[in-house]
């Protein structure tokens, strides 16, 4: 009754934020995103006879109460599935530096939600593996399929999952994220969706997001790098005015960030390919091509307030390792 799960992280080119059902985790609007090669959660799942609580490892160190509640509810959600009465122990691993300012809840869930359905000797499809995914943090959803993936809102548990669009090998995209802060603590993603709808902005944001969502996949499928980049700016300039304007604001853009943004923008008006986007925290996710990546992660590096710089092409799903 043991099993290891991997799955990618993944930055989002249409954003989620806010929920139309905050219990199920339905979203305000459909996402759509790519998966982070080489940016990934490990989770051995083991359900056992012996356990009167479920445990958690993150990195080989003794998780938090609050972590390991949020990882409890969320093996109810599988025990509920498949019909299991067993607790387990969690033990994960992201390769990735905790506190870099990546969010790990995507890659973690995605890992999670493999590991203890394969232990648990269940045979999922990838369509409700992701729906299950999503129960834990709506991004991960998006962290089940491989390659660029577009999660529909839905109207019921079974209707919100995600599913690949366009396959790894469609567009060598590489996310090139400077990394501007590793200190201070924020509100994170998991509150913010709550206080989406105190901003006027919100519902003009989400009105807006299909057509926003069928713009960009329209660039992705043509590959074509400008309206790629215009869509993807837009949307999450838009999120951040949700953000920036909710009770209480959120602002999570510090002056680095701006510097990077700036840049970026110079950067592609002398015809480098690379747009900007930022999740709800400073780092700037400077997505660019495979062609123009070196050239933008020296750039990058060079830039005052970036601490470091972490380059991922674009990755696959979430796979059960053994
Ligand atoms: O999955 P959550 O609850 O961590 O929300 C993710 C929210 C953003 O990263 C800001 C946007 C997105 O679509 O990934």
């Amino acid at each position: 009754m043991k099993a290891t799960a991997q799955a990618h992280s993944n930055i989002a080119f249409i954003k989620y934020w806010g929920n139309a059902d905050e219990a199920l985790r339905l979203p305000a609007n459909p996402s759509i995103s790519m998966n982070l090669a080489g940016v990934e959660t490990v989770t051995t799942v083991e359900w056992r006879e012996d356990l009167g609580q479920d445990t958690l490892m993150i990195n080989d160190a003794p998780a938090d109460a609050k972590a390991t509640e949020r990882v409890a509810r969320h093996l109810d959600a599988v025990r509920a599935r498949l019909g299991v009465a067993l607790k387990a122990n969690v033990s994960s691993r992201n390769n990735f530096p905790m506190g870099a300012g990546i969010a790990s809840s995507a890659s973690s869930f995605a890992a999670l939600t493999v590991a203890a359905v394969s232990a648990a000797g269940g045979q999922l499809s990838e369509r409700e593996l992701s729906c299950i995914a999503r129960l834990g943090s709506g991004s991960a959803s998006r962290s089940i399929p491989g390659g660029y993936v577009e999660w529909q809102t839905g109207e019921t548990h079974e209707e919100s999952f995600a599913f690949q669009v366009a396959p790894e090998a469609h567009w060598d995209l590489v996310d090139v994220v400077a990394i501007i802060s590793t200190g201070h603590k924020e509100v994170g993603s998991r509150e913010g969706h709550g206080t989406a709808l105190s901003s006027d902005y919100q519902a003009a944001r989400v009105a807006g997001a299909t057509d926003r969502l069928e713009r960009c996949k329209a660039a992705l499928f043509e590959r074509d790098f400008g309206r790629f980049a215009a869509v993807v700016e837009q949307d999450s300039n838009m999120m951040h005015a949700v953000m920036m304007t909710s009770q209480p604001p959120l602002f999570y853009w510090q002056p680095a960030s701006l510097v990077v943004m700036d840049a970026v923008r110079r950067w592609r008006s002398e015809g480098l390919s690379v747009c900007y986007t930022l999740d709800a925290g400073p780092n700037v996710h400077c997505l660019t091509t495979a062609q123009d990546a070196d050239e933008i992660e020296r750039r990058v590096t060079a830039l005052s307030g970036v601490q470091r710089v972490l380059r991922a092409p674009v990755g696959g799903g979430a796979v059960v390792l053994g």
